[in-house]
């Protein structure tokens, strides 16, 4: 139980001063005072945040088994997306000539052929806060060929076009959420209207479209529309004040979006004609009072068909829609009821961060200008659960209740699923969804974002936790390739420079008929390019160039600085985009690939010895801004995954 010393020590009574929480001043017509493009689908049926019982349609929606691999709607979907992908691609290789490489004929041969001899793109981007929200965006926008300059020399503009999928996790995944929530806007255009970070999640923005909002009704539209929630009869948690709060800054209405649901993506006019990729969201089953345990952790996925995971702890998926119905045994019972609107954007997008909770609790209590009925509103949210499981996600009832073939499995017989952050099993980067061989992925550009060292950039801890549950039995076959230690990839610079990972694929042993070799991982690092990327987790505001600096630095870092770093990256990215296919239609590898693979490959040589701080210089000018954490700076560790969970454990020693 939530115990008083544990309230004082968060600073949380001293704030549950007895201010009455205003009256709900939701705008009553959304459309109306939406002055900006509209965007999206806000359709929960209750009109708000709150779920609602619906209707039952005719066929009543069912869990299905993951045995048949992608769902009906997914495989209908690919059917338009795939060919959609061929003209761009052609594009993208096109323009990086590979000499003595007919792109476009082979391309038009194989998808003439046999849709599937195509590259399957996807790519991934990490966890890490803001930072990785940031750095991923910056990939994005150079793989977009929406994005000035990003067709120019050295550009790859045209790969966001070629991929099937697009995945993110936690800050990664507020990027993705964005992005596609708002009619799979550009970056650019949300950085200039939606990314306003200078003001923090805490104090809330200036204006709520043409009038000025104050920190307390912006915090009293929050607290109602979660109490709406509860009050419709659904639990709450922390992380729908965080998801609520933080969608102010990722949803381009004046009130955040409250009705805008993730599975509405499935209902936008680009989506359903396949002009976007598909969307996933990641986050991590825990039940309350276990631990996170990175090899047998259960990895969901949100896409806006389904949430579900390919685990044999659950090998199954619901239809997102439709989460919160009374599933029991797979079905809806014939007194049971339908109910829609609990996949909010809000809270998947809040579920996939929800570490965060611990970081809005302890803010909260220190930012003067917050009112106290935002406190009453996190006790009330905190009693039903301990402090140590501040960030959990609950999902009621749970959708796989009664469900499958795993009767052993605990998440068969729990009446609520709790779901948390899609990092905490130091799976930073959401690569399952994108390995199962149902999805026949091709090639993963893999943006990595994570804070592992002192200083805050990666040492690949994602990529290593991926490789070692490969090896486990809850990968359920899934391969992936072997990456090395932390010193290895500090001491070769792999954590500094795009580094590709598999590129071999008579290198897997296929054991069972259901395996497949795994994709291609192209692991793009986050490094100082342009500027220093490696704000804190934590940080919870940014001026406009520092958000701007650290965009164009993961821009530079995807075309290493537009070719500045290394004229042929753009053959190379084009090269690892048709790896898999040219192996699989026997064509032989084109001389400058071969030459890319030479060198972008890594070879299986090992240095692990710890040759002291990981401490990188600019690979390109000196940059505007410099962040926290900078090189040369003395440690100064900002709080990374591994602060957190320090957090969480000190909260339990007031217990
Ligand atoms: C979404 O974007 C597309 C392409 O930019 C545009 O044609 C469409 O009108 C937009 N839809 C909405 C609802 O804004
Ligand atoms: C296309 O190729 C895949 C494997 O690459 C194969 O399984 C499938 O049967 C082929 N389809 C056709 C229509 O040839
Ligand atoms: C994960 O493994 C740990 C240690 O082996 C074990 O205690 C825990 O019960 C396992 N969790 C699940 C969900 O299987
Ligand atoms: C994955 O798990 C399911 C459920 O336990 C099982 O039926 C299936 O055969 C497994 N797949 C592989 C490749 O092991
Ligand atoms: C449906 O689920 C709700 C919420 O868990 C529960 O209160 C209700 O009893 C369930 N109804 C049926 C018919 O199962
Ligand atoms: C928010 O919490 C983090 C972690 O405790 C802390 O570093 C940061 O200074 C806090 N920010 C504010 C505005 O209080
Ligand atoms: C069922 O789930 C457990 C974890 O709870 C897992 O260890 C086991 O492999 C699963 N069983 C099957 C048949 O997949
Ligand atoms: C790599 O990162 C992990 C955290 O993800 C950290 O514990 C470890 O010390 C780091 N190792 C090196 C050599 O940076
Ligand atoms: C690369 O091009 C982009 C887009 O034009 C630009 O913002 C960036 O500054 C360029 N990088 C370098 C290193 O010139
Ligand atoms: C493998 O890569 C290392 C550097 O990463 C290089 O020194 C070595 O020569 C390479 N070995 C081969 C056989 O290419
Ligand atoms: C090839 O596979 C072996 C066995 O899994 C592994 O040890 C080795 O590192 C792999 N080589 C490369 C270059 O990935
Ligand atoms: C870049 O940094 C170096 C070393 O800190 C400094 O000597 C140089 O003047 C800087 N250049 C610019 C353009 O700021």
């Amino acid at each position: 139980m939530y115990t008083a010393p544990l309230l004082l020590s968060y600073g949380i009574l001293s704030l549950a001063a007895a201010e009455p929480i205003p009256p709900q001043q939701q705008p009553k017509n959304e459309q109306a005072i939406n002055l900006l493009r509209p965007r999206a689908l806000p359709n929960s049926p209750s009109g708000n945040y709150a779920p609602a019982v619906v209707p039952c349609p005719a066929t009543k929606p069912t869990i299905r088994s993951a045995a048949a691999g992608l769902s009906q709607a997914e495989t209908d979907w690919l059917k338009l997306r795939r060919p959609a992908t061929v003209e761009p691609m052609i594009n993208l290789i096109k323009r990086a000539g590979i000499s003595g490489f007919d792109a476009e004929a082979y391309l038009k041969v194989a998808a003439a052929n046999n849709i599937s001899a195509l590259p399957n793109i996807a790519i991934a981007a990490s966890g890490g806060g803001y930072r990785a929200l940031m750095n991923g965006a910056g990939f994005v926008a150079a793989a977009d060929s929406r994005t000035a300059g990003a067709t120019g020399p050295g550009g790859i503009g045209g790969l966001l076009q070629a991929s099937t999928y697009l995945a993110g996790l936690s800050g990664g995944g507020w990027m993705v959420g964005s992005i596609m929530v708002n009619n799979f806007s550009t970056v650019e255009n949300l950085r200039d209207t939606t990314w306003q970070f200078s003001r923090s999640i805490f104090v809330g923005p200036k204006e709520r479209g043409v009038s000025v909002l104050n920190t307390a009704s912006y915090w009293g539209d929050i607290v109602g529309q979660v109490s709406d929630k509860r009050d419709a009869g659904f639990e709450t948690s922390l992380t729908d004040l965080w998801g609520r709060a933080l969608s102010y800054q990722l949803i381009n209405t004046p009130d955040g979006g409250p009705s805008y649901t993730f599975s509405s993506i499935a209902e936008t006019d680009d989506f359903r004609q396949g002009k976007t990729p598909f969307p996933i969201l990641v986050a991590d089953g825990r039940a309350p009072g276990t631990k996170i345990v990175s090899l047998n952790a259960t990895v969901f996925e949100f896409n806006p068909f389904e949430m579900g995971s390919f685990d044999p702890t659950v090998y199954g998926f619901a239809p997102t829609k439709y989460l919160a119905s009374n599933f029991s045994g797979g079905t809806i019972p014939p007194d049971g009821r339908c109910v829609q609107g609990l996949d909010s954007a809000s809270f998947v997008m809040g579920t996939s961060s929800s570490l965060f909770n611990i970081f809005l609790l302890q803010n909260i209590s220190a930012v003067d200008s917050i009112p106290g009925f935002v406190g009453d509103a996190l006790v009330s949210l905190l009693t039903d659960i301990s402090a140590d499981d501040n960030d959990i996600a609950q999902y009621v009832p749970n959708p796989f209740l009664g469900w499958g073939n795993n009767r052993s499995s605990p998440i068969y017989s729990a009446s609520e699923l709790d779901l948390v952050d899609g990092g905490e099993d130091l799976q930073n980067i959401p690569l399952t969804p994108l390995i199962q061989p149902a999805r026949a992925v091709d090639v993963i550009f893999a943006v990595d974002s994570s804070a592992d060292t002192p200083q805050n950039w990666p040492n690949a801890t994602a990529m290593r936790a991926t490789y070692d549950r490969s090896l486990s039995k809850i990968a359920n076959g899934t391969l992936f390739p072997p990456v090395p230690d932390a010193n290895t990839f500090i001491n070769l610079g792999l954590n500094q420079r795009p580094t590709f990972f598999g590129c071999d694929p008579a290198n897997f042993s296929i054991s069972d008929k259901k395996q497949t070799v795994p994709p291609l991982i192209v692991y793009i690092p986050n490094a100082p390019y342009t500027a220093f990327s490696n704000v804190s987790t934590f940080t919870p505001s940014y001026s406009d160039a520092q958000r701007n600096d650290i965009i164009r630095n993961g821009f530079d870092s995807a075309t290493q600085g537009n070719g500045t770093l290394d004229d042929k990256w753009t053959v190379c990215v084009a090269c690892a985009v048709l790896s898999r296919s040219l192996w699989r239609t026997g064509t032989p590898i084109p001389a400058p690939c071969a030459e890319c693979f030479g060198r972008y490959c890594w070879n299986g040589t090992v240095d692990d010895v710890d040759r002291g701080p990981y401490l990188p210089t600019f690979k390109i000018g000196n940059g505007t801004t410099a962040a926290n954490g900078a090189a040369g700076m003395v440690r100064s560790p900002g709080m990374g995954m591994v602060g957190v969970v320090g957090l969480v454990v000190l909260g339990l020693m007031f217990v």
